[in-house]
C-alpha cells in the first residue's frame, strides 16, 4: 500500500469493505473512510438505487466506490460479493462488520424466526463475511477487523434477548479473532455505540426509547457522526495498538 498524495488522510491508499452502508452508522463510516483517502466497497442488501446517496457522497470526496449488493448472512452471495470487491479494488485492507438487524419482544412472545434471522445477520453474518476477506490480509501483515457490535451486548436490554445475544457473542468473536491473527499485523476489535439516531434505532417502540434515554448519563441519543471517528482511528495506524478491544461511543451508558 502506498499513500495516494491527491487523497492525503490518514487512510490514504486504504481499500475499506463496509457492510450494511446503506444507511445509519455504516453510511457515515463510509464517508469518514472517504474523506481520510480510503477507496470503498460498499455492501448491503438494499438496490443499489437505495444506496446512491452514500455512493454518492463517497464519490463526491473523491473515493473510487464500487457497490455489492448481498445478504451477509448468505455463504455463496457473500462469497460473491468478496470476489467481486477483491477484483475490482485489488485487495481489502479494512473490513467493517456493520450489517445488523433489531426486532422488539419479550422472550416468551419472541418468535423462532426473529431469533434465527437475528443471530444469521448480525453473527453469522460477521463470521462469513471475515472469514473470506481476512484470509489475504496475514500474507500482506497488515489488515484491520471492526466489528460493530452494541453497548446491549454488554449490560443487556428488555425485549431484546437476541439482539444481546447477537452482540455479545460477536465481542467474544472479535477477542478470539484478534488471538489468532495480532502477531501476523491483523487487528480485530469491536465498536460497541450507545444508542445512535438511525433508522434502527427509531424502529424500536417509542416506550422503550423513553426508558433507554431516561437511564442514559449524557440524556440524550448520539448522532452518527459521534461514532465514526471510533471506527476511524481503529481502521488507521493511530489504532496500532489496539487488540481485541470493545470501544464504546455510548454517551455513558456502560462505564467499565
Ligand atoms: N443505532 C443504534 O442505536 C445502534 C446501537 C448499537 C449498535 N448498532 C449497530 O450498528 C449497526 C448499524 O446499525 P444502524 O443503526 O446504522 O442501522 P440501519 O438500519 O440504519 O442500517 C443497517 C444497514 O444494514 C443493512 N442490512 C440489514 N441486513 C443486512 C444483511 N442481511 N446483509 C447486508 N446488509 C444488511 C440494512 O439494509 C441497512 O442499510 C448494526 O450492527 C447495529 O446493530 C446500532
Amino acid at each position: 500500500m502506498s499513500p495516494d498524495p491527491k487523497r492525503p488522510g490518514r487512510l490514504s491508499g486504504r481499500v475499506a469493505l463496509v457492510t450494511g452502508a446503506a444507511s445509519g452508522i455504516g453510511a457515515g463510516i463510509a464517508q469518514g473512510f472517504a474523506a481520510e483517502g480510503a477507496d470503498l466497497a460498499l455492501v448491503d442488501l438494499v438496490d443499489e438505487s437505495a444506496a446512491a446517496p452514500v455512493l454518492d457522497a463517497a464519490r463526491g470526496l473523491g473515493a473510487r466506490v464500487s457497490y455489492h449488493r448481498a445478504d451477509v448472512s448468505d455463504e455463496k452471495a457473500v462469497r460473491a460479493m468478496a470476489a467481486a470487491a477483491t477484483d475490482t479494488h485489488g485487495r481489502v485492507d479494512v473490513l467493517v462488520n456493520n450489517a445488523g438487524i433489531f426486532t422488539q419482544s419479550l422472550l416468551e412472545d419472541m418468535p423462532v424466526a426473529d431469533w434465527d434471522r437475528v443471530l444469521a445477520v448480525n453473527l453469522r453474518g460477521t463470521f462469513l463475511v471475515t472469514r473470506v476477506l481476512i484470509e489475504p490480509m496475514p500474507a500482506r501483515g497488515w489488515g484491520r477487523v471492526i466489528n460493530i457490535a452494541s453497548q446491549l451486548g454488554q449490560i443487556g436490554g428488555t425485549e431484546v434477548v437476541h439482539y444481546c445475544a447477537s452482540k455479545g457473542a460477536v465481542i467474544a468473536f472479535t477477542k478470539a479473532l484478534a488471538r489468532e491473527v495480532a502477531r501476523r499485523g491483523v487487528l480485530a476489535n469491536a465498536i460497541a455505540p450507545g444508542p445512535i439516531q438511525t433508522p434502527l434505532l427509531d424502529a424500536e417502540t417509542p416506550a422503550w426509547r423513553a426508558a433507554k434515554l431516561a437511564e442514559l448519563p449524557i440524556g440524550r441519543f448520539g448522532e452518527v457522526s459521534e461514532a465514526v471517528p471510533t471506527a476511524v482511528m481503529l481502521a488507521s495506524d493511530d489504532g496500532s495498538y489496539y487488540v481485541g478491544q470493545t470501544l464504546g461511543p455510548n454517551g455513558g451508558d456502560v462505564m467499565l
